[in-house]
């Protein structure tokens, strides 16, 4: 049997307990009666005597669970196999056995921040709601916009505020400790498999404090599955170790500075956001009828996910494609009104996306990716919505191309 069948580098691999362990494992004989299924087990195994067990930890997974603890300067760290999600859910459900009951979160959250707080009870208020228990941020966003975390954070330190930072876009930025969420947040994710080389799901979510530690562990017992996936699990040990390309950063940031009208730059090398403007739908296909594929458009911006893994041949590939589709962009784009929170309750109904303008939101919805709300409960939904809701290929919090909408009789308005 190959002992590298993911062709990984192997210098990385020497400090990896987890790949190490599956690959001794696989030069012995290994014949599988037990999960899963495809009783092709050597790599994709369940828990056995000599792989640990996640939900409670005592050998290599322990090992390599502290050792990224380290690396994100956490007091304990969490592996997780079921994305950034269960990270989201387990942190929310950290904050509220702290005594948390409201959260100010910010308007570019997750759907898995709001579903988190429906699930736990936690009332949301908008962002920088001063009436909130405790600071809800997505950093850096879909588009690679950092806020200004020592600031937030030291409003927060000095209200006795808890600070939980969603990170799932911000994995590689452990390397930069003046912009890493775990530098500021109390609780934080780091969705590695976003941006570093680890297996789709792969994600971690990390608390400061041996108290925070102690709920969140409680959490993600909760929250996450019971089967995780050792592919998985080995993969986002390699990622979090896997070395800062510092090569490749200069070549984006020179590239950022190259096209200063026409690639926003929010604090975070790997999100490349070219502002194309009306045609950005039209664009987006036909990079696909080329193979390029980005990581999503949402009508005015095309956004292209590079990672410390990305390779000199597909960072040439994005200069090219940004020289070729620059004659398709515009001068300016202005930018989608970001969603609006607003208290509202009633009978609703389902209405088709072209008859819903006018109406007021009745269920978060939006594009897909980033599955970040485009309208909120209680928004008024706009013309200019509805035309990024009919021309998106994916959407969220649609059913059969309808919306959620409150029923307009006058009880409700
Ligand atoms: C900001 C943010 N948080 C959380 C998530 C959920 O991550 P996952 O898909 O890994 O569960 C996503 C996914 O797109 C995200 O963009």
């Amino acid at each position: 049997m190959n002992a590298n069948p993911f062709r990984l580098n192997t210098k990385i691999l020497k400090d990896c307990k987890i790949y190490s362990m599956l690959f001794r494992a696989a030069r012995k004989r290994h014949v599988s009666f037990h999960t899963p299924g495809h009783k092709k087990g050597k790599w994709d195994i369940t828990e056995l005597s000599f792989s640990d067990n996640l939900s409670a930890p005592r050998g290599v997974l322990k090992r390599a669970q502290e050792e990224i603890a380290a690396i994100l300067g956490a007091n304990a760290s969490f592996i997780l196999t079921d994305g950034s999600t269960s990270g989201v859910l387990s942190m929310l459900y950290a904050a509220r056995e702290s005594g948390v009951r409201s959260i100010a979160l910010s308007n570019q959250s997750h759907k898995s921040a709001l579903n988190g707080c429906k699930l736990l009870g936690l009332e949301v208020l908008p962002e920088n709601s001063p009436n909130a228990d405790a600071v809800f941020l997505t950093s850096p966003d879909y588009y690679g916009n950092i806020p200004d975390l020592p600031a937030i954070a030291k409003a927060c330190r000095e209200s006795g505020k808890l600070l939980l930072i969603d990170g799932a876009h911000g994995g590689h930025l452990h390397f930069e400790k003046g912009i890493y969420a775990g530098t500021y947040a109390d609780l934080w994710v780091d969705g590695v498999h976003k941006s570093l080389p680890a297996y789709t799901q792969g994600a971690v979510v990390s608390a400061r404090t041996a108290e925070l530690s102690e709920k969140l562990a409680e959490g993600v017992d909760i929250f996450r599955t019971t089967s995780p996936s050792y592919p998985i699990m080995a993969s986002v040990e390699y990622a979090v170790k896997f070395p800062r390309n510092e090569r490749l950063e200069a070549e984006v940031m020179r590239l950022f500075s190259e096209y200063p009208e026409s690639l926003s730059f929010g604090g975070d090398w790997t999100k490349v956001c070219f502002k194309i403007g009306k045609r950005a739908f039209e664009v987006e296909k036909m990079l696909e009828a080329d193979g390029i594929f980005a990581e999503f458009c949402d009508g005015k911006n095309v956004v292209f996910y590079l990672s410390p893994a990305t390779t000199k041949k597909q960072f040439r590939v994005l200069k090219k494609t940004l020289k070729k589709y620059l004659p398709y962009a515009e001068k300016t784009v202005q930018p989608t009104p970001a969603p609006l929170f607003f208290e509202k309750t009633g009978a609703t109904e389902w209405v088709e996306i072209a008859a819903a303008e006018g109406r007021i939101c009745a269920k978060p919805c939006g594009l897909f990716p980033p599955c970040t709300p485009l309208l909120l409960c209680g928004e008024k939904i706009t013309r200019e919505k509805i035309r990024l809701l009919q021309t998106a290929d994916n959407l969220f919090g649609v059913k059969e191309g309808k919306l959620c909408v409150y029923q307009t009789n006058e009880e409700n308005e």
